[in-house]
């Protein structure tokens, strides 16, 4: 029995490690399909699923197509019905079909008090399965992947959903096979749906499959039968699933091995049988009353009114529960719609990141082109400024020649206006 508290102070305080907790049981398969008796859809159905897992290594492997997609390369089946209708007995057939093991999950082992510590959990088994190449088995699998909550209050309703998205993740990354087995395939949450390849439908036996189930459940050789034993009277008088059938035999033949004779002269009769069913009726119907009726104190008949109101009142839940289905429907695929938004945002980011450098890339060229530019023009204006500058020069020597020019003429006018004065 799991003790999240001792394993807290073995394990931490201590200093130890615990032992490692079983979250599976290791099954090597014995029943095959020609243990169990089926619809012809339902057989066709687990025909095609098997189908689907002998050639996953012809789709994946030689056609190449696990090298071209990473994710979502296992198959994912769903085996949904009634109580007893032969889900798990089909779920070892599959293994033995495909000779590997079956991985039971022990869910009594995989829910702990410690927050997160149910979703390692999740995460262990499908490791294990897919180190040990075995097919995983989640037998009553609403428990584990029933809807997520809309909002989230409290951290019970945090911890199911990270489960749920934790199974949905490894769901998704896993390439073995799967199988789920659940009376409440309504529950489940609509991604987790999404995921699985088939749902399997197990319907109650009809007459003549009873029949058949009443029959497969005894040895072909070893059982003493009785001659007046008749399978067909017993499948037509009570509708019953193979699981009751299965209890039936067995109690039938608990009843007839204590008769008063000696044991080579013991045989089961129809009336072992009848009374080995009605035993298991009646555990059932006080399975049923005390779920009803509480502590079962305070028990009397029912009247006709009673019985009325109470298959109103179950009609009233009925329509209660479906109405609640759907709101809780639309609050899963609601929360979907956000968490795919989510999952958008880091590629959005990306996206704005990449947009902001390109940007800015583009920025920094027009920069670098206009600085370009404006250090050519400035080398322009440099060599005009040159230019100019070597012209005032030229301009100023010139002025300068002409100015001595002009001082020379002045003096040769002022010496020829002497040498007229000297000469008178
Ligand atoms: N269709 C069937 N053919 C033969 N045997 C059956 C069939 N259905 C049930 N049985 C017998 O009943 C037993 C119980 O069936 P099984 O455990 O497979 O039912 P289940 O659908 O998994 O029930 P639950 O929902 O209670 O887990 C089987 O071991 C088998 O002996
Ligand atoms: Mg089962």
């Amino acid at each position: 029995m799991a003790n999240p508290l001792r394993d807290f102070f073995l394990g931490t305080i201590s200093g130890q490690q615990t032992p490692k907790k079983e979250l599976t049981d290791a099954l090597t398969p014995r029943r095959s399909f020609a243990d169990v008796i089926l619809p012809a859809s339902t057989r066709q159905q687990l025909e095609y699923a098997l189908v689907q897992i002998k050639k996953s290594d012809l789709i994946f492997g030689t056609w190449g197509l696990g090298e071209r997609h990473a994710t979502g390369l296992g198959l994912a089946f769903n085996f949904a019905g009634p109580p007893g209708t032969g889900k798990t007995i089909c779920a070892e057939a599959v293994a033995f079909e495909i000779g590997k093991r079956l991985l039971i999950v022990r869910y009594a082992e995989m829910e702990s008090l410690w927050a997160g510590e149910t979703s390692k959990n999740v995460t262990a088994v499908f490791r294990l399965a897919q180190e040990t190449d075995a097919v995983l088995f989640f037998d009553e699998a609403d428990a584990i992947a029933s809807r997520r909550f809309g909002s989230v209050t409290q951290g019970y309703q945090r911890e199911a959903n990270a489960v749920v998205n934790v199974l949905l993740k490894e769901l998704e990354e896993f390439d073995g096979v799967v199988i789920f087995a659940t009376n409440l395939a309504s529950n489940f949450d609509p991604a987790f749906e999404r995921r699985i390849r088939t749902h399997i439908l197990f319907e109650m036996p009809d007459a003549p499959a009873r029949e058949e189930i009443w029959k497969v459940q005894l040895h072909a050789r070893k059982t003493p039968l009785a001659d007046d034993v008749d399978f067909k009277t017993l499948a037509e008088k009570y509708n019953v699933a193979g699981g009751d059938i299965k209890n039936a035999v067995l109690k039938a033949a608990q009843i007839a091995s204590t008769e008063n004779v000696p044991d080579a002269q013991k045989q089961i009769h129809q009336r072992h049988f009848l009374a080995g069913i009605e035993e298991v009726l009646k555990s059932k119907t006080v399975m049923e009353q005390s779920i009803v009726d509480g502590d079962g104190s305070n028990r009397g008949p029912m009247d006709a009114g009673t019985m009325s109101q109470i298959s109103t009142a179950f009609t009233q839940l009925a329509t209660n529960q479906s109405a609640m289905g759907e709101d809780l429907r639309t609050l899963g695929e609601r929360s979907e719609a956000i968490e795919g938004q989510f999952s958008a945002l880091p590629e959005l980011f990306q996206n704005w990141e990449a947009a902001q450098n390109a940007a800015r890339l583009e920025l920094h060229d027009e920069l670098a082109g206009q600085i370009e530019k404006s250090s050519s023009h400035a080398l322009e204006l440099r060599t005009d400024f040159a230019r100019v500058d070597e012209r005032i020069h030229s301009a100023l020597a010139q002025t300068k020649i002409a100015l001595i020019i002009a001082v020379l003429g002045v003096l040769v006018g002022i010496g020829g206006i002497v040498a007229a004065l000297v000469v008178r």
